[in-house]
């Protein structure tokens, strides 16, 4: 079982700094998990106390099933990838993806064939002879986590491997990070600030913010039923408004918020009186006549006036900011033969009930 168990962990640095707070997580055998969530919430403390860089205050580690408490990094059955790469700049291709093989004492022989069967993993064969500077970032990083993986780490831990890449490499380069832990099977803990990148690459996403896991699940799960408001505004783009519940009927919530009443069938065990958050994608939003959106099961929508403050081209999509009631603002995404909407136009906006989302604040 070569998986990694946190349990309580909570890191404490010298001078007071809590950066992580109580975190539980079980990454099982073969899964490919990410850490997503703003700078300095926590990511990289939470992946050094996994690779033993950092001592937990509190709480257990566990990989392959073993305590790892006090176990040296070098002792930890681990391959890991940083942001800068770290190869090791006056040692050639071979040599950089040799050191781990190395460092354990392994054949000489063995060296060499674990060395050339993982410059074909990555798919550069070519580059053995060359040093790091001869090749280009991509390039690097390719053998920056062919170096990780030579000596068969039970675990493969990524702190941001991606985030110095420009935009078309990088999606290149998850496609194929993803392929090679696939083709691997390998337990995979990734850390990003880039919720894009958490939603597309993992079997599951745990959503990080001030030092404590808001929510851990399945990509669609955290992007269609976000545990908070935090959540719901870190992944993706959402409408979010604060109101309170003046009425439950018939399965409908109405929500007193500043723009609107906004109602929703998203109302068990929520009492009128109650301040709650209301969540809406852009995409559930329809810039429409103004006739009042139904949704079958689900009684009355929201309808908005207002007025559009932008329009944005985004390839496939129109992304509107309405500016509406009490001086906010609605995002809404539209197909571009859906609209054709223009800056300054009065516009209505309809969202279902089904589409609004209650959260407690
Ligand atoms: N060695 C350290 N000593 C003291 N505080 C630190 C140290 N490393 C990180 N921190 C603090 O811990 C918090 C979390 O940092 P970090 O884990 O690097 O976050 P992230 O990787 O999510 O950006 C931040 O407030 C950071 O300033
Ligand atoms: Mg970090």
């Amino acid at each position: 079982m070569s998986g990694i168990v946190l349990e309580g962990i909570t890191k404490r640095y010298p001078g007071g700094v809590e950066a992580v707070s109580g975190v539980s997580l079980d990454v099982e055998e073969g899964e490919f998990v990410t850490l997503v969530g703003p700078s300095g919430c926590g990511k990289t403390t939470t992946l050094r106390t996994i690779a033993g860089f950092e001592d937990v205050t509190e709480g257990i580690v566990g990989i392959s099933g073993e305590r790892m408490n006090g176990v040296p990094p070098d002792k930890r059955d681990i391959g890991m990838v940083f942001q800068d790469f770290a190869l090791f700049p006056h040692k050639t291709v071979a040599e950089n993806i040799a050191y781990g093989l190395e460092v354990r004492d392994r054949e000489k022989e063995y060296i060499e064939s674990r060395v050339e069967e993982m410059l074909e993993l990555v798919e550069l064969p070519e580059t053995a002879d060359r040093e790091p500077d001869q090749l280009s970032g991509g390039q690097q990083q390719r053998i920056a986590l062919a170096r990780a993986l030579a000596p068969e780490p039970d675990v493969l831990l990524l702190d941001e491997p991606l985030a110095s890449l420009d935009k078309k490499l990088r999606e290149t380069m998850q496609v194929e990070l993803r392929r090679i832990q696939q083709q691997l099977g390998i337990t995979t803990l990734l850390v990003t600030h880039n919720q894009k990148e958490a939603l597309t690459m993992s079997d599951r996403v745990v959503v990080m913010n001030d030092g404590r896991f808001e929510q851990v699940g399945a990509p669609e799960e955290v992007y269609s039923d976000p545990a908070s408001p935090f959540v719901a505004d870190f992944v993706g783009t959402a409408n979010l408004f604060e109101g309170t519940v003046s009425s439950v009927e018939d399965g409908v919530a109405a929500v007193e918020c500043g723009p609107a009443t906004l109602n929703s069938t998203d109302c068990a065990d929520i009492e009128p009186g109650t301040d709650v958050t209301v969540v809406f994608r852009p995409e559930h939003l329809s810039l429409g006549d103004g006739a009042v959106a139904t949704d079958g099961a689900g009684g009355p929508g929201t309808v908005f006036d207002g007025t559009v403050s932008v329009r944005r081209y985004v390839g496939d999509q129109i992304e509107y900011h309405v500016d509406v009631a009490g001086d906010e603002t609605v995002i809404a995404a539209q197909r571009v033969e859906e609209t054709n909407a223009r800056v300054g136009d009065s516009v209505n906006l309809q969202v279902p009930a089904t589409n609004c989302l209650l959260l407690n604040q």
